[in-house]
């Protein structure tokens, strides 16, 4: 390892964050996390072995890729594919042991006969205007139909929340009550849906009145609340944590500008620092000139635009600021441990070990505070979803389980 450029992902802050959901749930209410875009970038393997552990009833991706993926390595956990299906694809669901949604693309009556059966679940659109039938009628039809093939079962019936974290909770009740009747609908026509799911983190957090028989959560689970002022959630760990470090400062005089395209201009005498991460490591271009990082303990701004490798902040105020300190760009402080010289006298080749033990070691230390994601991703226009997702593969990802 050379670069000082990485994430930690905290594991065991997964498997707490999974307990802690689990205790929010009604009795009997299973538990689906989403695992989709590897894991929301923090990884899908790792993630996948903490939640069998965890007892986690099933998990969700979006494409039978990513299903196979998980099978590479996993034979048995349950995995729902969240996203629509042709024909073929279904057909290797099937070899695979994958659970599908119904969707337009793979009609009941082409789908040849399986080699084994498959569990297909029925989306009813309520409200989100994505995937799912609008019509219960046509939702009752194909079900009918399934009924009439020994190798596709009727699953369950889900539905997707758009607004569930939204302050105003009309939008997500009408898409509950509506999912309600389709429900009631189907039972009376006797087709009894076995499964009913429609919660995400936030229809979980919400309580048990929208938690149905499973709930599907993805961003609860990597440590943030969907909407951090609507639904607060102190308790839950951020799983992944990102790092990088300052190559240079030099003091910048008044009219010098910074960056491609000049678009800073030095007010005063400034000191600058480089740091090495840039948008090909997933950290957002938008952030010029309005994002922040964390130096030794302090928020300073990111001046001029992110550079593919690199961008440069205001380290005017943070005197100690120095070539080879380790900044925060989101998440936990680093540890004490973690100094340039002790980066230096470690080699190349134990350095991830070590920040990794470090990492474990400091877990309590006193004093660290949280750069959050929550703060970061709205500087970027964005939610934590879409910045987790898309720290890329340059980045090393170093497990703790601290
Ligand atoms: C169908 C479906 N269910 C559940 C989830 C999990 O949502 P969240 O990460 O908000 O909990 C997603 C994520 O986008 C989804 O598409």
């Amino acid at each position: 390892m050379y670069r000082t450029t990485f994430a930690i992902v905290d594991l065991s802050a997964l498997a707490h964050n999974i307990r802690l959901l689990k205790g929010r749930l009604a009795p009997g209410v299973r538990l689906l996390v989403a695992v989709k875009a590897d894991a929301y970038g923090h990884g899908v393997r790792p993630v996948v072995e903490v939640l069998r552990r965890e007892g986690v009833y099933q998990v969700a991706v979006a494409s039978l890729e990513e299903a196979l993926q998980i099978r590479a390595f996993d034979k048995e956990i349950p995995i729902l594919i969240l996203g629509a299906l042709g024909v073929d694809e279904c057909v290797v669901a099937a070899e695979a042991k994958l659970d599908v949604l119904y969707t337009d693309l793979c009609p009941i009556p082409d789908i040849p006969r399986l080699p084994r059966p498959l569990a297909m679940h029925i989306p009813i659109d309520t409200g989100m205007n994505r995937l799912g039938f609008k019509s219960i009628e046509a939702a009752l039809r194909v079900i009918e139909t399934m009924a009439h093939r020994a190798d596709i079962r009727f699953a369950g019936v889900c539905t997707h929340l758009a607004c569930a974290d939204a302050e105003d909770v009309s939008h997500a009740l009408g898409q509950v009550e509506r999912l309600l009747q389709a429900v009631q609908t189907l039972r009376d026509k006797g087709c009894a849906p076995p499964l009913v799911h429609a919660a995400n983190s936030a229809g979980l957090l919400r309580g048990e009145a929208w938690q149905f028989d499973m709930v599907r959560v993805g961003i609860a689970a990597y440590g943030y609340s969907p909407d951090p002022e609507v639904l607060p959630q102190p308790e839950l760990h951020p799983v992944m944590h990102m790092y990088t470090s300052i190559t240079r400062v030099a003091d910048v005089s008044p009219g010098e500008t910074i960056g491609y395209g000049a678009t800073y201009t030095a007010q005063c005498p400034m000191r600058v620092a480089t740091i090495a991460i840039g948008y090909a490591d997933g950290f957002p271009r938008i952030l010029s000139n309005r994002g922040m990082v964390r130096v030794r303990g302090r928020d300073v701004p990111i001046v001029g635009r992110v550079c593919m490798d690199q961008a440069m902040v205001d380290v005017s105020h943070v005197p100690e600021a120095q070539v080879g300190d380790f900044v925060t760009v989101f998440g936990i402080d680093p540890p004490s441990a973690w100094s340039a010289s002790a980066w230096r006298s470690v080699p190349p080749e134990h350095r991830a070990n070590w920040l990794q033990e470090t990492f474990a070691l400091a877990a309590n230390e006193e004093g660290r505070n949280v750069l959050s994601l929550s703060t970061v991703a709205p500087l970027a226009e964005t939610i934590p979803y879409e910045i987790l997702c898309q720290i890329n593969r340059r980045v090393p990802k170093l497990y703790v389980e601290a």
